[in-house]
């Protein structure tokens, strides 16, 4: 069959999987080929059991796959026989070198860059789709163009929005569509080219286009706004803590301002997720470039509250147990960032589990969808951690729950039993405020959410 247009992402993670994934399902007349360096990712995506867990990939891929979509590791041959290159490689955080730990670490950009100037034969459009720090687009036109081989390459920024959890509802009816491009008479028309593929499925007044450094910049801005709001809220936890105030009462007075909006405001141990820090961190490493120390300084902020956050909620499990946690047995309900994932990079869980175990508590780790990369991510902890799908069992004979992770199936739980299952006093530490409170306070729990009143059957002091 002839196709439409020919389209290759490279980089076949938990971005370019479903975005290609929704791309080809919606657009059968598109040829879509997702390649990618590590064989064994390519085997999982040809395969029943894929890579990444998302609601509704599977069935989205199995529609589209060896129709319209296909999965390889031949990325030269994608690159020559493609018109449009989505790139969405990884962008991690520096570890090593100028700005390590807090500039994005760009070599497989660059390297992606190469490859596809030394195998095109052809006019392309390149497709900036990982986040990246502002003007990378400039980066990647000069590696393209270094030759003058009479190939034209087109750089576009197209920041990707989805969320884990919810990645093919958000690519199927996503709140916005951004396109960068440069205003040259080809870019533009570059540009339009996009626009009419996301136009298969997207109404056009959701798809805006801008100027190319303002969408790069647009997408480190919008995940530092996100991250912003819950770390103002986390901040107000720690008042309503001492203050008698409820934060779910406060988010809900404020959050009915319209102005302010009543999404993203609730309390919680710390946002975690492989976006939020990693993007604040890039755009406080641009400001200092650019000489905007206040600026740099305010956005850091961000990241420092979260990081209090999580270490605040160590310190109130060790106060409130006596001051010692040494020997004591903890249940850390899921591990995941969020619900709805099995991703656990940058869960606070895995900051809580560590200093827990410094504290030589002794940890049990469960989560219905995250265990593999709990085990991955605690490899090497100092001290005694097992791990256990079933959370009644995991829980059995433990001095405290830690809820870290907000899953639906927490709160069908059934409390009663597991308090009888526990070593008493019995303590509760919901860093998500997803639990009956009260019910628990009436089982025999000694309860701690986030930002509210304690409720505990010790004395008064
Ligand atoms: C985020 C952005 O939402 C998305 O637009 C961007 O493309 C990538 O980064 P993601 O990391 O998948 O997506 O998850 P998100 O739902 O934003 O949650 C991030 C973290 O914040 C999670 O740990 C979550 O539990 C936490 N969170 C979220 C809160 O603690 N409170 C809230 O009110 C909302
Ligand atoms: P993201 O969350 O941004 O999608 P992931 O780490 O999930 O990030 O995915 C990025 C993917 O890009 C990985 O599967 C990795 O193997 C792949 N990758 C990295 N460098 C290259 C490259 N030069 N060519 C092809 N694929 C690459």
């Amino acid at each position: 069959m002839d196709f439409e247009k020919k389209i290759l992402c490279i980089g076949a993670g938990y971005v370019g999987g479903p975005t290609m994934a929704v791309i080809a399902n919606k657009c059968p007349q598109y040829k879509v080929t997702i390649v990618d360096i590590n064989p064994e990712r390519i085997a999982q995506w040809n395969s029943d059991d894929l890579p990444i867990y998302e609601p509704g990939l599977a069935q989205v891929v199995k529609e589209a796959r060896g129709r319209n979509l296909f999965f390889s590791t031949e990325i030269d041959k994608g690159i020559r026989e493609s018109e449009i290159i989505f790139v969405s490689v990884n962008t991690p955080t520096k570890t090593f070198g100028a700005g390590a730990g807090m500039a994005a670490d760009l070599q497989y950009w660059d390297k992606t860059a190469r490859q596809i100037r030394e195998h095109s034969t052809s006019d392309k459009i390149i497709v900036e789709k990982s986040t990246l720090p502002v003007r990378t687009a400039q980066a990647m036109e000069r590696i393209l163009t270094v030759d003058d081989n009479g190939i034209r390459f087109d750089v576009l920024s197209n920041p990707e929005f989805l969320a884990e959890g919810t990645a093919i509802k958000d690519l199927e009816n996503p709140d916005r569509v951004l396109i960068g491009s440069r205003e040259t008479r080809s870019g533009l028309k570059a540009r339009e080219e996009l626009v009419e593929i996301y136009a298969n499925w997207i109404p056009r007044e959701r798809i805006i286009t801008s100027n190319i450094w303002s969408s790069e910049l647009s997408k480190l801005v919008a995940n530092a706004f996100l991250a912003q709001r819950i770390s103002s809220i986390n901040s107000v936890s720690a008042i309503c803590e001492k203050t008698g105030a409820d934060v779910t009462e406060v988010a809900r007075a404020i959050g009915m301002d319209s102005r302010v909006g009543d999404r993203f405001l609730n309390a919680s141990v710390g946002f975690g997720g492989s976006c939020f820090k990693k993007d604040i961190l890039n755009l406080v490493y641009l400001c200092r470039n650019y000489d905007l120390e206040e600026v740099a300084k305010y956005w850091e902020g961000v990241v420092k509250i979260n990081d209090y956050q999580k270490e605040r909620f160590v310190l109130n499990m060790l106060n409130t147990m006596f001051n010692t946690l040494a020997g004591k047995k903890v249940c850390i309900l899921g591990f995941a960032f969020k619900a709805d994932t099995g991703d656990t990079r940058e869960s606070p869980a895995i900051f809580i589990a560590n200093r827990l175990a410094e504290e030589n508590a002794e940890l049990v780790i469960t989560d219905p969808n995250a265990l593999k990369n709990a085990i991955k991510d605690l490899d090497g902890i100092d001290g005694k951690v097992s791990f256990e799908e079933d959370p009644y069992k995991a829980a059995d004979g433990c001095d405290a729950i830690a809820v870290m992770t907000e899953w639906d199936v927490y709160k069908g739980l059934d409390f009663e039993r597991i308090y009888q299952s526990m070593t008493k006093p019995a303590f509760i530490f919901d860093g998500r405020n997803i639990l009956d409170h009260q019910k628990l306070y009436h089982i025999g729990f000694n309860v701690f959410p986030i930002g509210k009143p304690a409720l505990t059957h010790f004395e008064a002091e």
